[in-house]
């Protein structure tokens, strides 16, 4: 294989375009060049391969989104499982092409339920009061206790043309949750056990072509020729983790066609060099950029193939191109080709700059282009060291990190990729830069998002193993992900039993082998909450990872100098928005940063930690959003945790003032409580401000409590005897009054205040606005206990999709268009509807307040194609 000989030139034709080669042009293709050396070969061959900032009409790839049936199966009994797996003379996989029960494609599904993708079930199944066991989960009756509601079946049908004979076939799902069983045609496909890891799946041999093409807008009705059936069982009966984590096809699912000869799935690495080995670069550092790209001949006959790749800027403009050395692949085979370019004047990838590169990667076979992917890219230079930290591209930078997981209000694990943008957004308002995708692999569309914001991620698989399936999920969450520049560092696993012993560090061994071997270019830990040092997998790990433990951290850094630390998991922080006294009964933490559980810290605690230790890299608090389960210090009747900056929906609690105030680079006032304490006239109120100038003087109705100075990265606290009326803080810099921030009694609660978080929606049926409403008295202060039921009602191409009020304690459904306010706010997601252009008007109401009115334009324009 590799060999290009006259023979193959003249062949495939490549000889008449090209002109033959000679040694030197070839040596000049496999070194990879700048534009400027390498275009007279590309020129040559640019006739054959489309231009790279066109779409690309190579390959299709379908969104396989809509149109599904859905129904609840039963994990138990296999009457009520549809009759799947019940015996009817033959086990179910005796004979291919057989299964039965809604596998088979003869079954009738009309009667189930219509819905999109991503769809999570379990978020519409009621709360479960009577199982402690179930609150970490977020109290749904998933588990094998609840057989009739831990079965999911999903069906699609599809018409495949005619002209899609002859080429490759595949279904991806991003994400399902989890053990689900594909069947395509009534045919067993495959197994994923990952409720994260995404699934690729070949369907060629088993698909059934139209004898014509697909007229534009058809839908299938009937099993005619041409239509195919994809099935999904999904069982949700057991867990992965330790907090809420859905149930179904709660991620994307796409249609690829390709041509037999193609790109295989992930198969494009793009990694970047720069030659100077200290790191510190500059955009007058030329970078190399390195491809590789895996070609499967699904074909019948050998190939002579080689890829070119065109790498373009944000704008669209070509700034290199290479030619790898052709090579002839067998059919059946799988050659990996590669190449290399220069970017003489690279932009770089920073946190402040996310500037991203796209690397087009064209396969030619036979002189002709027949495929191509697109890998989107950073230029960047990533550092973990032992005495400065994490250095990107060379500059020191703190992490200032949140864990997350996955869930939202109103979507639970189903998240549209808006609200990705729109959660990562919020947490950089507050001055993160960095997020761990704790305990999972996260979107891919998250990954795009923090790729475009300039968030760093610390991106992690879910189970620390070398088992096969631990490695084959570790696998394809590194071949899935490594062309994202956000991702700074891999984490093998969390707090897993084995940290401290010989056993797990010779399975992180093996993992760290794998991941090596996909991604030389980035470095892994693990979130270790013991055995560190010892015989451990520390030894093993390039990155000690540090969860908690802060009190050994000075330690482990004395006796190991080179190692570089992180911590990996910090905080643990435990607040409610809006809330200033714990209440065991309603299941709420005082909202003051003094509360946590005896492994955590206040958020104070451990970013001064952190700050102070130039050699720590920074850390990531648990958490930045709210999630449902682990509702620490309680139980029911909480079912969502405590632990975030943001709650569910994404409202700051008032330690988000914190963080904003000693992570952001923005001067910040921020003073709580509230000013509404009925009943405790004439008691005292602590009052903090959070503020990063040099005072803050403090002021009630007017008269002076004092100032006090700011010591960097604390709080300021008055102790204040309630009077209704009006605080007032002031913050100064240089003896000038910079800022102010006030807290006033609320009077009554008279009106609405709604906003959207943006106007235009693309109406592609996933985009949406955010409806974020306040319930406020007659000089629009916030009615800090406001409790109303509001309701939203949408006329338009749109509809609500979720609600929630982030109040831990709340049982009301989140799949509903009405939502009673906790302290109050409360929200709601509007969705639009695909290819339904039109005004999207939601009204906001509730009893004995003025209503409010949003209008949300949502517009056609080009939308991403779908599977009919
Ligand atoms: C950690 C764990 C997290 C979460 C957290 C709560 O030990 O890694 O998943 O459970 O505790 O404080």
């Amino acid at each position: 294989m590799g060999k290009w000989t006259r023979r193959d030139l003249v062949k495939t034709g490549l000889a008449a375009s090209a002109g033959i080669m000679t040694g030197k042009d070839l040596l000049a293709e496999s070194r990879g060049s700048h534009m400027t050396d390498a275009a007279p070969i590309f020129a040559q061959m640019a006739a054959s391969i489309p231009a790279a900032n066109q779409p690309n009409t190579l390959r299709e790839r379908l969104l396989l989104d809509y149109g599904w049936h859905f129904a609840l199966g039963n994990a138990s009994d296999p009457v009520k499982d549809f009759g799947y797996g019940k015996l009817n003379g033959s086990g179910l996989f005796a004979k291919a092409g057989q299964v039965n029960g809604p596998a088979s494609p003869r079954f009738d599904a009309s009667a189930w339920q219509k819905i999109d993708l991503p769809h999570d079930w379990a978020i519409d199944l009621p709360f479960i009061d009577n199982n402690p066991s179930l609150v970490g989960h977020g109290a749904k009756p998933l588990g094998r206790e609840y057989p009739e509601t831990s079965i999911g079946w999903y069906r699609r049908e599809f018409l495949l043309p005619a002209s899609d004979v002859g080429r490759r076939i595949s279904v991806e799902f991003d994400g399902i949750f989890r053990n689900s069983t594909v069947f395509f045609n009534g045919y067993y496909m495959a197994e994923n056990m990952s409720g994260y890891a995404p699934l690729s799946i070949d369907l060629t041999d088993f698909a059934s072509f139209g004898s014509a093409d697909v007229p534009a807008g058809a839908r299938p009705g009937t099993l005619a020729p041409g239509m195919n059936v994809l099935v999904v069982r999904v069982d949700a009966t057991l867990d992965e983790g330790w907090f809420y984590e859905g149930a179904g096809i709660y991620r994307h699912a796409w249609l690829t066609k390709t041509a037999p000869v193609h790109i295989a799935r992930w198969g494009n690495y793009v990694r970047t060099e720069f030659a100077k080995a200290t790191g510190v670069v500059t955009s007058s550092d030329p970078a190399t950029v390195f491809v590789s790209t895996e070609v499967t001949n699904d074909g019948d006959a050998a190939v002579s193939g080689r890829i070119h790749a065109e790498l373009l800027d944000a704008a669209g403009k070509t700034v290199a191109t290479a030619v790898s050395q052709p090579a002839s692949i067998a059919s059946g085979e799988t050659h990996t080709f590669t190449l290399q370019a220069t970017v003489a004047k690279p932009a770089l990838w920073s946190c402040e700059s996310p500037n991203l590169y796209r690397a087009a990667t064209t396969l030619e076979v036979d002189g002709k282009a027949v495929d191509r992917d697109d890998a989107t890219f950073g230029i960047r230079t990533l550092k973990f060291d032992a005495d400065k930290g994490f250095l990107l591209n060379g500059k020191q930078v703190k992490i200032k990190g949140t864990c997350n997981h996955q869930d939202h209000a109103g979507v639970g694990a189903a998240i549209p990729d808006q609200i990705q943008e729109y959660r990562l957004k919020l947490l950089q308002w507050f001055g993160s830069n960095a997020c761990r995708t704790s305990h999972n692999p996260p979107t891919p569309e998250f990954l795009d998002a923090c790729d475009r914001l300039g968030v760093m991620v610390m991106d992690e698989t879910r189970r620390m193993s070398s088992d096969p399936e631990g490695l084959s999920e570790l696998e394809r969450l590194i071949k899935r992900d490594r062309n994202h520049p956000s991702v700074i560092i891999w984490s093998l696993g969390n707090e897993e039993p084995q940290q401290g012993t010989e056993r797990g560090a010779r399975i992180v061994k093996t993992m760290k082998a794998l991941q090596r071997k996909l991604d030389p270019s980035r470095v892994s830990t693990a979130a270790m909450n013991g055995g560190w040092g010892g015989v451990g997998i520390s030894n093993v790990l390039d990155v000690q990872g540090c969860n908690y433990s802060d009190g050994q951290i000075d330690d482990y850094h004395k006796q190991h100098p080179q190692h570089p630390m992180i911590g990996t998991e910090t905080a643990s922080t435990v607040a409610t928005r809006g809330i200033f006294a714990n209440d065991k009964v309603r299941g709420y933490v005082s909202a003051y940063d003094t509360e946590k559980p005896g492994w955590g810290n206040t958020a104070e605690e451990w970013w001064s930690f952190y700050d102070e230790r130039e050699f720590l890299a920074g850390g990531f608090a648990w958490t930045g959003l709210d999630y449902r389960g682990e509702p620490t210090p309680y139980g029911w009747p909480c079912i969502s945790s405590h632990f975030g900056i943001l709650d569910t929906c994404g409202f700051a609690k008032d330690t988000a003032y914190y963080y904003k105030a000693w992570w952001g680079a923005e001067p910040m006032l921020h003073i709580l409580p509230h000013w509404n304490w009925e009943g405790r006239e004439g008691q005292e109120i602590e009052v903090w401000a959070y503020c990063n100038q040099d005072s803050v003087e403090l002021f009630l109705d007017g008269a002076s409590l004092g100032s006090q100075p700011v010591k960097k990265n604390g709080h300021l606290v008055w102790k204040v005897k309630y009077t209704p009326g009006t605080l007032l803080a002031q913050a100064s810099k240089d003896g000038k009054v910079v800022l102010t921030d006030k807290r006033q009694t609320a009077g009554p609660a008279t009106k609405i205040l709604a906003t959207a978080d943006h106007m235009n929606i693309t109406a592609d049926g996933q985009d949406l606005a955010v409806i974020n409403v306040a319930i406020v008295d007659a000089q629009d202060n916030l009615v800090p206990n406001a409790n109303h039921k509001v309701t939203w009602s949408v006329a338009g191409p749109g509809s609500v999709i979720g609600v929630g009020n982030g109040d831990p304690s709340c049982h009301e459904p989140d799949r509903a268009t009405q939502r009673s306010a906790f302290n109050g706010l409360c929200m709601a997601m509007v969705q639009g509807k695909r290819a339904q252009a039109g005004a999207i008007v939601a009204t906001v109401s509730a009893e004995g307040l003025q209503p409010a009115t949003v209008v949300i334009i949502s517009q056609t324009g080009s939308l991403p194609p779908v599977v009919l």
